[in-house]
C-alpha cells in the first residue's frame, strides 16, 4: 500500500461569508486567536505524517505564500529585541526547502476543479485533501485518523460527522453500507441534496484520503450542484470502481469560512492556550 505523503489544500475560494475581512486577506490567513486558520490546518497535516503540501490558490491569495516563507526584517527586529520564543515559533511553522508548492486555480469553478488543477504535482499516489477554513481538532491529528483507517482498509477514506438537524442540504452527505462502530463502508453519496432528500446525516467534513484514479473523473466531471464541478459527483463516479469508506473521527469540527464557526474556533482555541488561563472564566461564560 502506497502511504499518503501529499495534502492538497484548496485556498483559491472567496469567502464571500466572512466578508467584508476576506476582501483584502484570505479567509484561510483570519485570525483564530492569534494565528492563521492555515497555521492549525498545516500543523493537524504535518502531525498526520504529511510530507508535501500542495495550495491550490487564486487571485488575491499571494500572502499565503508570504506567510511560509521569511519575514527577514521581522525576524531580525525579534531577535534584536530578544523575543526569542517568539521568533522560534514563527520560524518554527515554516516549511522545509521544497514541502510546499502553489498552483493557481485561474477560474473559481468549484473544489472539484480545484483539486484537479494538483494532479501534476500529486502524481500517481494517494494524496490527502483537506479544506483549509475547516479547522479540525481531535484527541488525535483528525487526518491522521483518516490515514489510519486508509492504511487498516486501502481505497477511499472521506471524514463525516453528524450534522446538527435541518443542516444537511448545506454540505456533501454519505450513504452507509450498515453503520457499525466509526468506520462504515459508504453505498453514495450527494453533494447539497435538497431537504428531506438526505441519505443520512453524516454530513463530509472537509479531509479526504483519495487515489490518484479520482484525476482522470474530475477531468470530464459535469458541472453539479450549485453549477459547480464538486468533487463529492466524482468521487461518486469512482466509488462504482474503488471502495470508499467513511469515517466518524473523533474530535470537533469549526467551519471558519462562517461567521459563527470563526468565533467558536477563536473561544475554543484560546480555552486550550495555557497562556490566556485568565480569560478562561470570561470565556466561559460566552459560550452560555
Ligand atoms: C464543501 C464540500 C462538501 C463538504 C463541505 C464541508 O462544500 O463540497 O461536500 O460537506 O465542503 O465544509 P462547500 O463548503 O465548499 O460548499
Amino acid at each position: 500500500m502506497k502511504p499518503v505523503r501529499k495534502a492538497v489544500l484548496p485556498v483559491a475560494g472567496l469567502g464571500t461569508r466572512v466578508l467584508p475581512g476576506s476582501k483584502i486577506v484570505p479567509k484561510e490567513l483570519l485570525n483564530v486567536v492569534d494565528r492563521p486558520i492555515l497555521s492549525y490546518v498545516v500543523a493537524e497535516g504535518r502531525a498526520a505524517g504529511i510530507e508535501h503540501f500542495v495550495f491550490v490558490t487564486g487571485r488575491g491569495k499571494g500572502a499565503i505564500e508570504d506567510y511560509f516563507d521569511h519575514h527577514i526584517e521581522l525576524e531580525a527586529q525579534l531577535q534584536a529585541k530578544g523575543k526569542t520564543s517568539l521568533l522560534a515559533e514563527i520560524v518554527g511553522e515554516l516549511p522545509r526547502p521544497g514541502e510546499m508548492s502553489f498552483v493557481r486555480q485561474m477560474q473559481p469553478h468549484g473544489l472539484g476543479h480545484a483539486v484537479w488543477c494538483a494532479r501534476d504535482i500529486v502524481g500517481d499516489e494517494p494524496f490527502a485533501v483537506m479544506l483549509p477554513d475547516v479547522l479540525m481538532t481531535g484527541p488525535v491529528s483528525p487526518l491522521r485518523q483518516a490515514i489510519d483507517a486508509y492504511q487498516a482498509v486501502g481505497g477511499n477514506i472521506i471524514v463525516v460527522e453528524a450534522c446538527p438537524e435541518g443542516e444537511a442540504h448545506k454540505y456533501g452527505v454519505v450513504a452507509l453500507e450498515s453503520a457499525t462502530g466509526r468506520r462504515n463502508k459508504m453505498t453514495g453519496m450527494v453533494e447539497k441534496p435538497p431537504k428531506g432528500t438526505e441519505p443520512s446525516n453524516l454530513s463530509i467534513s472537509g479531509r479526504y484520503v483519495l487515489q490518484p484514479e479520482i484525476f482522470a473523473i474530475l477531468a470530464d466531471q459535469e458541472r453539479g450542484a450549485g453549477n459547480e464541478i464538486q468533487l463529492t459527483d466524482a468521487m461518486a463516479r469512482l466509488m462504482k470502481t474503488q471502495d470508499f469508506h467513511a469515517l466518524e473521527y473523533e474530535g470537533v469540527t469549526y467551519d471558519c469560512g462562517d461567521k459563527l464557526g470563526l468565533l467558536r474556533a477563536n473561544v475554543a482555541m484560546a480555552l486550550q492556550r495555557d497562556d490566556l488561563g485568565p480569560v478562561r472564566d470570561a470565556l466561559l461564560d460566552l459560550l452560555k
